[in-house]
């Protein structure tokens, strides 16, 4: 069984232990010991499926169960167990005599019982990994208070007074929420602060301003701006790079220098431009708050780097980015070589009900001539692609080739929001048709049915890799990804968290330039998380255990669904103070998002959330 499956199993088990108990509280109530007592039972068993079930979920990774195993598990233990010997003799003599056995004692208990069950419902919902000390007092005060006010409401309670060592205990854990904790991680490598002197700050770390030898200057000039666009037969409100969605596409050779100024004409929220995917010079990242100040209206910014990655990238604004991507502030980046044949770039984006691709047709080619698609997917969600009419190879994703991808057919191709996708075909004779979510979007023909998913993780032969799963690494990072309540700018909100925090209060990463690093991505929640650390590329090391076992695989936004836990590496070699978020850019914007800082490096930017 998947973690996933395991997780709803769990939920279920505890909603069902949660309905037995109370259930069993009010039959007692309702004076019938008879169906009291069957609940009860009933009960236990869901109980003792749900600890099974914690114990599994311990088994895919600690994060999964931590909050079980400390917390909610005990609660509904101990519980259960004084249900079990406080309530059970009383509704079992009730039956025996024919009395009613509504007695408080035997009603009680079983109501406690089904509070805790519910608070191990509503825990793993709200509140998730960690279960703090603070989070902890909160969820057995609350139990305790209500098992005290049902108590005195069932007669015969305890005084008033013992409501005060509970309420405290509560108050001391919400008191405990609201302090900051540490905002530093140095995954277990050396804490090297350097003194304000010594830093550099990031505004400073741009890049060159000459091509390499033999290399040309690409000069773009950028106004973002409101505009329209027709999508579907309907006039949509956009934003756009020279009022154009998608944005002028970029293309260089490799050694190029690329430079951009950037305009605002009119974007009130402000614009950035980021290079998804390429790894530029910190200060040319275009991350606002971070390695700059967002370009108001009126503003300007010029962009410059050395195109020295080869491969299929995009841009887009990072400034209130979840909008700004959504309206239409992107554009594709194409470092050549360009290919043989046919080469056509794809950015795949959906206004409201329509996805769009960039292109009205299928290129059209003699048979035998090479054709590259680059599918670029710039929502926030993945998107299931796939190629009828022709077998074909996936050569790269997110700009790097793989080594050896075998012929593909029949097969389905999911692309992570965020990621890049080359496919590779010589034109047959007949018809080649583009899917997207099941949609021709290019050329005709029916919807492809119950193809695979290719599992990229084993695509394609293994190469030499200048790092491994086997390496030694120099700092080790754990990204815990879910939902719960979590303090934004102050105020506690139902955010999506890392570890439990939301950004800006998700400890800032530390690195040291040179360091070999380790990251561990686990996503204990029910929607699925494009992992995107900019500035860098990952490598692949295994995802739920499993190693990659394909060709090497260096992504820079990898999905990390409902209970997989992926574990990448990367070299910490392009000091900076760098983003590390969800692409799924509403997400980001609620919280899930943290930075990566090089020690030295510090960032005169503030205020802004990086997107
Ligand atoms: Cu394409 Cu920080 O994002
Ligand atoms: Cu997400």
């Amino acid at each position: 069984m998947s973690t996933a499956q395991l997780i709803a199993l769990d939920l279920l088990a505890t909603l069902l232990a949660a309905a037995g108990w109370v259930g069993a509280g009010v039959a007692a109530a309702a004076r019938r010991a008879r169906v009291a007592l069957a609940l009860l039972a009933a009960a236990v068993v869901v109980t003792l499926v749900r600890i099974t079930t914690s114990v599994a979920l311990a088994n895919g990774g600690w994060w999964f169960a931590q909050d079980r195993v400390v917390l909610t598990g005990p609660l509904l233990g101990v519980a259960g167990l004084a249900a079990v010997l406080v309530a059970g003799p009383r509704l079992l003599s009730a039956v025996r005599t024919g009395t009613p056995g509504n007695s408080p004692a035997a009603v009680v208990p079983l109501l406690v019982a089904g509070y805790a069950a519910a608070a191990g419902l509503l825990f793993p919902l709200l509140v998730g990994y960690p279960a703090t000390w603070s989070e902890v007092f909160v969820t057995v005060a609350l139990v305790g208070v209500a098992g005290l006010v049902t108590w005195r409401v069932a007669g015969s309670g305890p005084p008033l007074w013992t409501f005060v060592p509970i309420l405290a205990m509560g108050l001391v854990g919400v008191g405990a929420g609201f302090a900051t904790g540490a905002d530093l991680d140095a995954g277990g490598g050396p804490e090297l602060r350097h003194s304000a002197g010594h830093g550099v700050s990031v505004a400073d770390l741009r890049g060159p301003t000459t091509p390499a030898a033999g290399g040309q200057v690409r000069r773009y000039e950028f106004t973002a701006r409101t505009t329209t666009v027709q999508v579907g037969g309907r006039t949509v409100e956009a934003w756009g790079y020279n009022g154009q969605v998608p944005g002028p596409p970029i293309t260089a050779s490799q050694g190029d220098l690329v430079e951009v100024t950037l305009h605002n004409a009119d974007i009130q929220r402000g614009v950035t431009l980021h290079w998804h995917g390429y790894d530029v010079p910190a200060a040319e990242d275009g991350a606002p708050g971070v390695t700059q100040d967002a370009v108001p209206p009126g503003g300007e910014y010029v962009y410059r780097f050395r195109a020295d990655q080869v491969g299929t990238y995009w841009y887009h604004t990072h400034q209130a980015s979840d909008v700004g991507v959504k309206m239409g502030l992107y554009g594709t980046l194409v470092v050549g070589p360009p290919a043989r044949g046919v080469d056509v770039t794809l950015p795949v984006h959906t206004f409201g009900s329509d996805t769009v691709v960039g292109a009205a047709a299928m290129p059209e080619a003699a048979p035998g001539t090479p054709v590259r698609l680059r599918l670029v997917n710039t929502d926030g969600v993945p998107h299931r692609f796939a190629l009828t009419g022709t077998a074909y190879r996936l050569v790269a994703v997110d700009g790097t080739d793989l080594n050896d991808p075998g012929e593909l057919r029949d097969a389905e191709l999911r692309l992570p929001a965020g990621g890049r996708y080359d496919l590779a075909y010589t034109m047959p004779a007949g018809e080649v048709a583009l899917f997207v979510d099941g949609q021709a979007v290019l050329g005709a023909g029916d919807a492809p049915k119950g193809w695979p998913e290719l599992d990229i993780t084993r695509y394609g032969a293994p190469a030499a890799t200048p790092f491994g799963p086997g390496s030694r690494f120099d700092r080790g990072f754990t990204l815990v990804l879910d939902r719960g309540i979590a303090l934004v700018d102050g105020v506690p909100r139902y955010a999506f968290t890392v570890n439990g925090r939301a950004f800006p209060n998700v400890p800032t990463q530390l690195v040291r330039e040179g360091d070999l690093v380790e990251m561990t991505v686990a996503n204990r929640g029910l929607d699925t998380h494009p992992w995107h650390l900019h500035g860098h590329r990952v490598l692949v090391l295994e995802r739920d255990g499993h190693r990659a076992s394909g060709s090497p695989l260096w992504l820079d936004t990898f999905d990390v669904q409902p209970g997989e836990v992926w574990r990448v590496a990367f070299r910490a070699d392009n000091p900076g103070a760098w983003m590390n978020h969800c692409h799924n850019l509403a997400h980001a914007a609620q919280g899930m998002a943290l930075h990566l800082r090089y020690d030295g490096v510090t960032t005169p930017f503030h205020g802004g959330h990086g997107g």
